[in-house]
């Protein structure tokens, strides 16, 4: 999205980019150091993902991660930014029983983080709450593909809107966008699938996963930038290796420590 045309990015931007064939580019972000990095970088969105549970909190998976854990990273990203629309995401089990439940949340997240909108996962699963959050007043990403708060269903990590799939995946993305979403992310959809999806909606699309034809692209910031330990799902790209960065500052500086070089003179204090 062109930085010249924008102060603070709002949904109006989301709907133009679509529009006008501009590309979105979007990154998780859980502290405030990082989302003014990234802010200042020009990144259009920001989302604190549920995410944190793998990149923050160190669970194997989303499940655990509640609205407690999300409102303080939320409230510090949303806090560090000056022109990204932040995104505050509603963990699992915040939002599934009804659309009171769900508009509870998203009441808690606009109200105690400073954040633009929420994102919740599901297609028709979760159109009527997508519908009553919005009509408080409260923007919706939708979330549709592979949604980690269902990978336990869904039978680990697996590519949706293959073959017949693709039938569902145009279902769920009509039901958001007819629920008054203002984006949806796809996540791990064939290129083919979410290059349909994306020529059938009026809303923008965002892909983590989803190939080049979206309106967007969205990624976890610490598999982007080589902080991830371990495996790092195939569509993500490193542009940097912050791992092994820390690693040799890390060594470098224990070594100093240990032969006396740190610290010295220039890194003390006068009497
Ligand atoms: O929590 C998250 O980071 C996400 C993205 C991967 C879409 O939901």
């Amino acid at each position: 999205m062109a930085d010249a045309v924008v102060k603070r990015v709002r949904t109006r931007h989301f709907q133009n980019a679509k529009e006008q064939g501009i590309k979105i580019t979007g990154l998780t972000s859980y502290d405030m150091l990082t989302a003014a990095i990234f802010d200042q970088a020009g990144i259009d969105f920001l989302l604190v993902g549920d995410s944190a549970g793998n990149n923050v909190f160190g669970y194997d998976t989303t499940l655990p991660v509640t609205l407690e854990q999300l409102i303080p990273l939320t409230r510090a990203v949303a806090g560090a930014v000056k022109r990204a629309f932040v995104v505050g995401d509603m963990p699992f089990g915040s939002y599934e029983t009804g659309p009171d439940e769900a508009l509870h949340s998203a009441f808690r997240f606009m109200k105690e983080t400073g954040a633009h909108a929420v994102k919740l996962e599901g297609g028709m699963r979760s159109a009527e709450q997508i519908r009553r959050i919005v009509s408080a007043g409260i923007p919706v990403m939708a979330h549709i593909g592979f949604t980690p708060q269902s990978e336990h269903q869904l039978g680990g990590h697996v590519i949706q809107g293959r073959g017949e799939g693709v039938t569902q995946l145009l279902a769920d993305a009509h039901a958001v966008e007819e629920a008054g979403a203002f984006a949806v992310v796809l996540e791990m959809v064939p290129a083919d699938a979410a290059k349909r999806v994306t020529e059938e909606l009026k809303i923008p699309t965002i892909s983590v996963g989803a190939g080049p034809h979206t309106t967007g692209q969205l990624l976890v910031w610490t598999d982007w930038a080589g902080l991830t330990q371990g495996r790092i799902p195939s569509f993500v790209k490193q542009y940097a290796n912050l791992s092994q960065v820390l690693t040799d500052a890390a060594k470098a500086w224990a070594a100093d420590v240990n032969s006396g070089a740190y610290p010295d003179d220039a890194h003390s204090f006068k009497g």
